[in-house]
Parts: structure tokens; C-alpha cells; sequence
């Protein structure tokens, strides 16, 4: 099956990948936050990780791409080529070596933001996994958390910001284009995308995402 994953799965590797995935003000972070403190008191060694981010480049190119006020285009290739740059340098620097040492890995966004946000401008799927692939960006998550959100309940959370970033600034039908291809991703990839409704509390998708994780990991961890 066409996978995310090309040479190298992580499940390869004996830690265990997680991405959390959704639109704009989904609650990624929230739950990121949250699985890696559940997971962290069933005993396991979990990093968290942001994409773009978390490496000295990845920072900074996530300033340059979310810069709120940016009076410069970018071209959706470009795009793609900078967002590709952060995922390469975290992979090889933090996520890899990571799952190397049997770490839980929760990612907060992966390749998928590649493929719906990049995709969303037109740019191929299969152009998108390739160039992870040429690049061993292309590990492939056990899990993927997608948190299902309607746009407008996304916007409403995200109200009380001081300023929308470029990407949260696009118009609401790019976004209802990402929300359409998180639901593409599920029905693609179902061995490890699967959608969690987070039009609840917090502590309820929390709670999903927890059990989700648990039932993946546990025959993995069961000697
Ligand atoms: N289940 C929830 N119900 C209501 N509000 C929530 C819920 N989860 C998170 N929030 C709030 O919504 C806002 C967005 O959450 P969060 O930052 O976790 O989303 P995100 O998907 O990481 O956003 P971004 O894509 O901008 O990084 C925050 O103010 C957060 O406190
Ligand atoms: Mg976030």
C-alpha cells in the first residue's frame, strides 16, 4: 500500500511516532500536551516536538512561514520546499534518534500538514511524499491523531489571539480545502490516521486520544 512511509517506517524503529494533526486552532498543542503527560505517568519516555520548529533552523523557518504580517508572496513550491527543509532537519536531528532510543515521539503536525496545506494549493500528493521520501523525511507515524473541527468552530477559539498568522489568515474556503483533506488522509491511510472528534472539552478528547494510544502501544510494548 502507498504509505507515508517508503524505506523506513518507524515502527521500524523500537520507540513509537505519534502525529497530532487538524486545522487551525483544533487543539493540537492542547492534546499534544496532554497525551505526553498521560503517557509520561504510564512510565514511558515521551518527547514532544513541534513541526515546523523545534530544531535551531526548524524556529526559525516557523517564524518566516507563520510571520503574521508577511508582505512578501510565496509560491506554493517554495512553501513546500521550506516546510520540507524544517521536517528534514527535525527528523534527522530529534525524531529519529528519539525513536532510535524507544522514545514515544507526539508530534505536533507532520507530513500531513504537508499534504492537505500544500495540497490545498494545488500542489500533488504524491509529489509531496516523494520529496519526503528522496529527503528521510519520511517516517511514518504508528498513529495519527486527527482532530476533527468545523471551521468555524476553530475561528471562534482562536478569537482571543492578538493576531492570526499567514496561514490562519487564508480564507475560510482554504480552510474548509485542509479540513476536507484531513478527511482524505483518514480514508488513505487508515492503518494509522484516524479522526477524533474535537468539538468537546478538552478533558474529553483527551481522553480518546489516550486510549487510542494505549491500544497501539501496549502489544507493542508487550514482550
Ligand atoms: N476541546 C476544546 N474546547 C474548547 N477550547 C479548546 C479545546 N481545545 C483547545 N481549546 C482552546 O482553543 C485554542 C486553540 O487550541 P490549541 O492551541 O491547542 O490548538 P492548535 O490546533 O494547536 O492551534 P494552532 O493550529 O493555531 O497551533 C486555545 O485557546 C485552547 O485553549
Ligand atoms: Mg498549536
Amino acid at each position: 500500500m502507498a504509505g507515508t512511509g517508503g524505506a523506513l517506517a518507524a515502527d521500524a524503529l523500537p520507540g513509537f511516532f505519534i502525529s497530532v494533526e487538524g486545522v487551525d486552532g483544533s487543539g493540537k498543542t492542547t492534546q499534544a500536551g496532554q497525551l505526553a503527560e498521560s503517557l509520561s505517568r504510564d512510565g514511558h519516555q515521551v518527547q514532544v516536538v513541534r513541526d515546523p520548529g523545534t530544531t535551531a533552523l526548524g524556529e526559525r523557518l516557523r517564524a518566516l512561514l507563520l510571520e503574521p504580517a508577511a508582505d512578501w508572496a510565496l509560491e506554493g513550491w517554495a512553501e513546500t520546499a521550506l516546510f520540507l527543509a524544517g521536517r528534514v532537519q527535525l527528523t534527522a536531528e530529534v525524531v529519529r534518534p528519539a525513536l532510535e532510543s524507544g522514545a514515544v515521539v507526539i508530534s505536533d503536525r507532520y507530513i500531513d500538514s504537508s499534504l492537505v496545506y500544500q495540497g490545498a494549493r494545488s500542489i500533488p500528493w504524491e509529489a509531496i511524499l516523494e520529496l519526503h521520501r528522496i529527503c528521510g523525511a519520511d517516517l511514518r507515524p504508528d498513529l495519527t491523531l486527527i482532530l476533527d473541527l468545523e471551521i468555524s468552530a476553530a475561528r471562534g477559539r482562536r478569537e482571543g489571539r492578538p493576531s492570526l498568522d499567514r496561514l490562519e489568515s487564508e480564507p475560510n474556503t482554504y480552510h474548509e480545502k485542509v479540513r476536507a483533506g484531513y478527511l482524505e488522509v483518514a480514508r488513505r491511510f487508515p492503518e494509522r490516521a484516524v479522526l477524533v472528534s474535537a468539538d468537546r472539552s478538552p478533558d474529553a478528547v483527551a481522553r480518546d486520544c489516550l486510549e487510542l494510544a494505549r491500544a497501539r502501544l501496549q502489544p507493542r510494548r508487550a514482550v
